[in-house]
């Protein structure tokens, strides 16, 4: 009787375990690796939602996290939502925010030549240490408006101007700039 209640628990626990384990599938699909990436197929275990843990090694997990953090394009995402929150700032006459969002900002330029690295000469020469970017902190925290606005549109035509010399130009009608035109006064 004892080593049926026994057996029966063992069961119980493996079966949960076995559960957790497999991935609930509401569809019904069988999960597998998306065909154009190949080097996923080499993996021991089947495809699972420990997309990460389940690879074979850490070269492997570390291969998978430098696909997913992408290049520059990802980083870029950030940038115009903290250069945007930038021009709300100013508006609100809020330097402190301002100052947040233009920090995180410099961080995320940083990273994004730590990813590619033949973009550092622009990032720095025509943003980090061409003046741009320290004029637009210093204007923040002088708490001067009119500076801030001012030297906002100096940091717009920065991005616009590395957009092209970096042959992305295109990326100018992006609706972020049209957004930020211009500064009511
Ligand atoms: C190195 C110079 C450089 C600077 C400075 C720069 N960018 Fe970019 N930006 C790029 C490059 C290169 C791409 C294209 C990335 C790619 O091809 O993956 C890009 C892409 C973008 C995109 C499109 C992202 C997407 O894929 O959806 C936006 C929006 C953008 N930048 C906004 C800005 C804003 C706003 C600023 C200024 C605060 C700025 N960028 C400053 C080089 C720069």
């Amino acid at each position: 009787m004892k080593s049926q209640v026994i057996g029966a628990a063992v069961l119980w626990i493996a079966t949960s375990v076995a559960l957790a384990q497999s991935v609930v599938q509401p569809t019904g699909n069988t999960p597998r690796f998306p065909k154009a990436y190949k080097d996923l197929e080499k993996q021991t275990k089947p495809p699972s939602n420990n997309w990460l843990l389940d690879a074979d090694d850490d070269i492997e997990r570390f291969r998978r996290l430098q696909v997913i953090a992408g290049g520059t394009d990802i980083p870029m995402w950030e940038i115009a939502h903290r250069y945007e929150e930038l021009y709300v700032a100013i508006q609100n006459n809020n330097w402190e925010m301002g100052v947040y969002h233009w920090e995180k900002l410099q961080d995320r330029l940083n990273t994004a030549g730590m990813k590619r690295p033949a973009r550092t000469q622009n990032i720095e020469g025509m943003f980090l240490d061409s003046g741009v970017w320290k004029s637009m902190h210093d204007a923040l925290t002088s708490r001067d408006a009119g500076r801030m606005r001012t030297q906002f549109q100096v940091v717009r035509q920065a991005c616009i101007a590395c957009h092209i010399a970096e042959k992305v130009g295109f990326l100018n009608d992006s609706s972020v700039f049209k957004r930020t035109e211009s500064l009511p006064r």
